[in-house]
């Protein structure tokens, strides 16, 4: 009887080890199909991705960027709506029907001046594709172009959201507003990274980039001769002790280990030697890493603005300029999706090349996608110190390495395509 227990056991357990070993084969072969589909549409990508990055555009006017899309989905036979959010595309590929799961890139550029001396260098004075958004349009059509090649092989759809102006003017919220959402279960977005290598990704669950809004006030006081202060009530004066006040919200009223940022970037007074202007104007941003605790801060910014204009005799006025600027929320990523981000980064790209996201103070509209749906937004690497690419977003220095175009492509399609097995398992 031993003897047979013994026999039985050892053959289970060959045949689930050989089971284990099958899938990890499979799993390895996907891996590198994959991989090799992308690696073979390199030199597509990155003229696709020189032609966007010669001619930026700022946020609801890139009509050239949109028309480039949507003449590439053309060429691959892929069905789209057009316009959606002003310039935005929302293509599909699958099954077209559920489970519907979306990707979203962002496409607008930023008012800077490109001072990279290189062959494809912005055409445009004062415009630069200088956080990466070229590329991110570049990969999630390198994703359309892999899905395409198998979507008889997808269990349910994939919706790419190609959005127009992420940069403060929330093209993620009039995205949504049009029904970009409908019907999907969860969504993934990735931006670029240059403190992660090329080659490697970074993800974290929760919290990872701050809620953000913008202010500006007004303080007003008299003008009059800068011989006579005593006869005006001088505004520069008053906004000078203000601004110091502010400094004090962060330091004396925040947790430290609650992470806030007040940062006053401008002030606009006054153009005279010998006159003490009427009135005095400056603004900044306000961070906070949730988005509950941003109504206090922001509360609080009020109070201290106008409380230190009463005491210096002027008037203050605080503008969040809701309008034009809402508040950007929190990204806060779903625990399950950064797991299977995490799963397919390692399978795609080895497990040293997965790392833990460090949370930033910058803030995202994708987070506006997340208040609707579970979404996952995580950091594609792409420094390369031998080409240079190691400057922040939003330098007029920065450099990409376009090697992450098709690694991002191949990611893409894998978190795609495994997310839709899973959920149809499930
Ligand atoms: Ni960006």
């Amino acid at each position: 009887m031993a003897a047979i227990h013994v026999l039985v056991v050892f053959l289970s357990w060959t045949s689930l080890s050989t089971m284990v070993k099958c899938e990890h084969d499979q799993d390895n072969a996907y891996a590198q199909q994959i991989l090799t589909s992308a690696q073979k549409e390199n030199n597509w990508l990155v003229s696709i991705r020189r032609k966007i990055h010669q001619y930026p555009e700022l946020g609801f006017q890139e009509h050239n960027t949109s028309a480039l899309i949507r003449s590439e989905l053309d060429k691959l036979g892929i069905s789209y709506t057009y316009p959606v959010a002003k310039t935005g595309i929302v293509a599909q590929i699958g099954s077209g029907s559920p489970p519907i799961i979306a990707i979203r890139a962002d496409m607008d550029a930023l008012s800077l001046q490109e001072l990279v001396e290189w062959e494809y260098k912005s055409k445009i004075d004062g415009r630069m594709h200088a956080c990466g958004h070229d590329a991110h349009t570049t990969m999630l059509l390198g994703a359309a172009k892999l899905l395409n090649q198998r979507k008889d092989k997808l269990k349910g759809t994939v919706r790419l959201l190609f959005q127009p102006a992420e940069e403060g003017a929330r093209g993620a919220s009039q995205m949504i507003k049009e029904g970009v959402l409908q019907d999907v279960e969860a969504i993934f977005g990735v931006h670029i990274d240059d403190t992660t290598s090329t080659g490697a990704i970074a993800s974290i669950p929760g919290p990872f980039t701050a809620a953000a809004c913008i202010f500006e006030a007004k303080i007003v006081g008299v003008g009059g001769h800068a011989a006579l202060p005593h006869q005006t009530v001088d505004p520069l004066l008053a906004t000078s002790l203000t601004i110091l006040a502010l400094q004090q919200l962060v330091s004396r009223e925040v947790d430290p280990l609650h992470s806030q940022v007040l940062s006053v970037t401008y002030v606009h007074g006054g153009g005279a030697f010998n006159v003490i202007p009427s009135y005095v104007k400056f603004g900044g941003t306000l961070r906070s890493q949730t988005t509950e605790s941003m109504y206090h801060f922001k509360q609080r910014l009020k109070e201290v603005i106008e409380g230190q204009a009463s005491v210096h005799r002027c008037k203050a006025y605080v503008d969040f300029k809701e309008e034009e600027y809402t508040q950007y929320p929190s990204v806060i990523n779903d625990k399950d999706l950064h797991l299977h981000v995490e799963r397919v980064g390692r399978l795609l790209l080895g497990p040293d090349n997965v790392h833990e996201a460090k949370r930033v103070m910058a803030g995202e509209d994708f987070a506006f996608y997340q208040e609707v749906i579970p979404g996952m937004y995580y950091s594609i690497g792409i420094r390369n110190e031998k080409i240079g690419s190691i400057h922040t977003p939003h330098s007029p220095f920065f450099f990409l390495d376009e090697e992450v175009l098709s690694i991002g492509a191949a990611l893409h399609t894998a978190v795609a395509e495994l997310y839709l097995n899973k959920l149809t398992i499930k």
